[in-house]
């Protein structure tokens, strides 16, 4: 090569790594944060000293900014403070069941990182009754979020999520995105998830940074979006004292004491009509004080402005400002504090100190997620790397969620699981089998990969033919006789049915529990039409009346599979063909469409029976059920066994006398709280349960053990969830399930002015028919 090849190629070389440098740059874009050592003048600044404990940083950096620049950072986006060297910071993202692009903190478009996992929507997910997962799922979403951080797709690390609201009404749109209706599912839910997303270990202990920071919302008795005339931005929610603590708060309660959540949402509704982000008992005395939040509240988008415009609680924009600052709100989700802020200290409605505190914790938490500690490549989790995202480890993680979660509700003759040498041509049927979003539920964000439900099975039976049947999931339109043609010339038939986005959302609840439009009708058509029962297969948030399919002998099998998330189709082909024993119990009670009749902005839980009202949830509703809270069945056959077998006598030996409550002259009680600490730490039961899985398959289980009273009088509960735990059991083997339950805690109740109580006297612990009884002796 001469000379001028030399040179020649040297230019050539010279501009593939300016290429190169530019590509490199554009691909890691640096992530935002504060007190570069780059600015000459970081050393000057005290909140930029790591070594001193971080409210003393806090203090230094409101100290240095004007009342404007304050004011600026009350709303969810946050400005750049570019002269302390302070990015813009986005409090607002989601995470539902996966990063989310809602929001405004996460960025997905034509970058680095794409997609992220996509784990089954939360309801879905509940059923699993396995803490353990849940914990792992908060765990992988953390941790993709710290990637998309590192790689400069992030300008927020703070998430509006778990949605812990109690799911009390089987009509409500946004039912998907919560752990169910029990109020100790929903607990251990928040708490699990909390820990996983935040970065904590599974028990609780925090190494020092934040992962990212979890926002248990919507606080509280927020459970109806529209329905007939009733719309949640003006809806006063009427609670009673005793439905709000034993059922209403105990999830909140939860996410903060032992989640140690970072964050709590006020909602949109009114509480007995106070707006909850208007309510100093709410935020102050009760989140903030006793049950000790560490870190901010943030308002639902609008629901600051909705105290004045709205709810009208607020004559003027100053005045709901007031109202929130002075209760406890930290950060406003939009823009109205920027509006109105400077008018309402003008006015006197706040005072600059008001400002000064919500800005403490705002500041706090971002200093605690390390975002003000100089170059983030030097935080412990600074080098989690774009692989982590969509990492074959969160897709199988999202696949074994979705698995653990589907409920099996019928299975006549053991029609399932199909031997896929059996099948030599599959019909599937229905507008939710090649669906990618009716898998996705809301809150989503791109997934890694979406294998629908038809795609899963054609990669299983090779003769495997699709009919939508329905124009749409709401069905006004069918092509019945194409169905009917296809289910009469195919071995077995799956059809894919149930509910979408466009039947139950945010902002939409529904009016009917039946499946929409003509599904039944081509459901029955097509039943008709097979050679063999037909395996029906439902996608929905909240709970169906089907009852016409679990009465109809030639509907074989019917299985519910929530909204799936990206791994759906997998795991529900892995389900039929027996790769997987399902063993998902439904976390909300299915009640038949007589329900309906119910008025939904009815808020209570306990039935009245001098006019009808039926009660909410297995706690409660004694009514018809299509399935109950709990059920779920397997290809295998579970029994259980209380070890111990005489009753159990736990002494109180307290000097305190019983008092008669006031609701119940024949029952003595004793006052949980008078009791106190020591006493309640001393009533301690263990119980132990024996469970054998009797075959055929080996199979994961999830035990769940219930308390109740001998009476269900003065709002005693039917039964009650005390504790569950998800067990893997070959088949033929037994184990022992022990669980750890405190008297005060898990055989109380509540009475009418929201005291809890210990009953004198028996109580029964269940888990499937067996039960055990325990006295409670003085
Ligand atoms: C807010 O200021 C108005 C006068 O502008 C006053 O009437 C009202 O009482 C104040 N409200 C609060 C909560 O301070
Ligand atoms: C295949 O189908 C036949 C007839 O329905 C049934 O008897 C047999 O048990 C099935 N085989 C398997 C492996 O399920
Ligand atoms: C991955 O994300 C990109 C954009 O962020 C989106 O266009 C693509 O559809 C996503 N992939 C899947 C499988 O959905
Ligand atoms: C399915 O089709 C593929 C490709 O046509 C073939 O290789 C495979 O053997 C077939 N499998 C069965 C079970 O028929
Ligand atoms: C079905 O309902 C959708 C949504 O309401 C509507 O746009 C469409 O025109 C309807 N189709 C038929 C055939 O009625
Ligand atoms: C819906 O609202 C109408 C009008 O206010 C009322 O008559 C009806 O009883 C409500 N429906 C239910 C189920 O409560
Ligand atoms: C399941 O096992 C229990 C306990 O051994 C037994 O009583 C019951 O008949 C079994 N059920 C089925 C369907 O095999
Ligand atoms: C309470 O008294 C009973 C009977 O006198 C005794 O067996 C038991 O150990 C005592 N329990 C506690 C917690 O002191």
């Amino acid at each position: 090569m001469g000379t001028r090849g030399l040179i020649f190629s040297g230019a050539l070389l010279l501009l593939l790594l300016l290429l190169l440098a530019r590509t490199v740059l554009v691909i890691s874009a640096t992530p935002p944060f504060a007190c570069d050592p780059a600015n000459p003048s970081t050393p000057t600044f005290g909140f930029c000293q790591t070594t001193l404990p971080i409210d003393k940083r806090v203090s230094d950096l409101i100290s240095r900014l004007t009342l404007e620049e304050k004011i600026q950072q009350l709303d969810d986006q946050a400005p750049a403070i570019p002269r302390l060297g302070v990015p813009k910071y986005n409090w607002w993202s989601e995470a539902l069941h996966g990063l989310s692009n809602g929001g405004h903190g996460m960025h997905f478009i034509g970058l680095t990182i794409p997609n992220a996992t996509s784990f089954p929507q939360v309801i879905l997910t509940a059923a699993s009754f396995n803490p353990d997962l849940w914990y792992r799922i908060g765990q992988a979403i953390g941790v993709e979020a710290r990637a998309l951080y590192n790689a400069g797709q992030a300008d927020g690390l703070t998430f509006w999520s778990p949605n812990v609201n109690i799911f009390r009404d089987p009509r409500w749109g946004r039912g998907q995105e919560t752990p169910g209706e029990d109020p100790t599912t929903a607990s251990k839910y928040a708490v699990s998830f909390v820990r996983g997303l935040q970065g904590d270990s599974p028990t609780g202990e925090r190494s020092g940074q934040l992962m990212t920071s979890a926002c248990c919302k919507h606080l509280t008795a927020y459970d109806l979006d529209r329905w007939n005339g009733s719309v949640r931005y003006t809806f006063d929610a009427r609670v009673t004292a005793q439905d709000m603590e034993d059922t209403f708060q105990p999830p909140f309660r939860s996410c903060v004491e032992q989640g140690r959540a970072t964050c709590v949402m006020c909602s949109y509704n009114r509480v007995n009509g106070v707006p909850t982000c208007a309510d100093y008992n709410l935020l102050t005395k009760q989140v903030k004080k006793t049950w000790g939040l560490d870190g901010y509240i943030a308002s639902d988008c609008g629901a600051v402005s909705m105290i004045y415009d709205s709810s009208h609680y607020a004559k003027t924009p100053e005045e709901a400002i007031g109202y929130a600052l002075k209760a406890g709100l930290d950060i406003n989700c939009g823009k109205f504090m920027h509006q109105h802020a400077g008018s309402a200290i003008q006015k006197g409605n706040i005072s600059e100190s008001d400002i000064d505190r919500a800005l403490f914790n705002a500041f706090s938490l971002r200093m605690k997620l390390g975002l003000f500690n100089g170059n983030p490549q030097k935080l412990p989790s600074g080098n989690i790397p774009p692989s982590q995202v969509c990492s074959t480890e969160h897709k199988n993680l999202a696949l074994q969620a979705t698995q653990e979660g589907i409920v099996l509700l019928k299975n006549t003759d053991n029609i399932l699981p199909l031997a896929k040498s059996n099948v030599t041509s599959l019909g599937v049927i229905g507008p939710n089998a090649d669906a990618p979003p009716s898998l996705m539920g809301n809150y989503n964000g791109p997934p890694c990969e979406v294998i629908t439900p038809l795609k899963a099975l054609q990669s299983s039976v090779n003769n495997t033919r699709f009919v939508a049947g329905c124009n749409i999931v709401a069905c006004n339109a069918t092509k019945i006789p194409e169905a009917v043609q296809l289910a009469s010339s195919v071995d077995y038939v799956i059809m894919f049915m149930g509910l979408d986005q466009d039947q139950e959302q945010e902002g939409l609840d529904r009016t009917d529990l039946v499946l929409p439009g003509m599904q039944q009708t081509l459901i029955s058509k097509v039943a008709e039409a097979a050679k063999k029962p037909i395996i029906l297969v439902l996608l929905s948030g909240g709970p169906l009346d089907i009852t016409f399919a679990k009465d109809d002998p030639r509907i074989g099998a019917i299985l519910w599979a929530g909204y799936p998330g990206e791994a759906g189709g997998s795991a529900i082909s892995s389900i039929i063909f027996g790769d997987h024993n399902p063993g998902g119990k439904l976390p909300v009670t299915w009640y038949p469409q007589e329900f309906t009749k119910v008025p939904m902005t009815d808020m209570r839980m306990r039935p009245d029976p001098t006019t009808g009202y039926p009660g909410r949830s297995y706690r409660f509703y004694t009514g018809k059920t299509v399935y109950q809270f709990g059920y779920g069945l397997s290809y295998s056959n579970y029994s259980y066994e209380f070890e111990a077998k005489a009753a159990t006598s736990i002494y109180l030996n307290n000097s305190l006398s019983p008092q008669a409550t006031s609701n119940d002259l024949n029952t003595l009680s004793y006052d949980i709280a008078s009791l106190g600490f020591h006493t309640c730490g001393d009533l301690k039961v263990s119980s132990k349960v024996g469970v054998k899985n009797h075959g055929p398959m080996a199979g994961k289980h999830p035990v769940l053990l219930f308390s109740r009273s001998p009476s269900t009088e003065h709002g005693r509960p039917v039964k009650q969830l005390v504790g569950f735990q998800s067990v893997h059991l070959e088949a033929g083997e037994s184990t022992k399930v022990e669980f750890p339950l405190s008297a005060c805690e898990h055989l109380s109740r509540v009475v009418n002015d929201g005291k809890r109580v210990l009953d004198k006297g028996s109580h029964f612990l269940i888990v499937g028919d067996e039960e055990h009884q325990i006295n409670i002796i003085s």
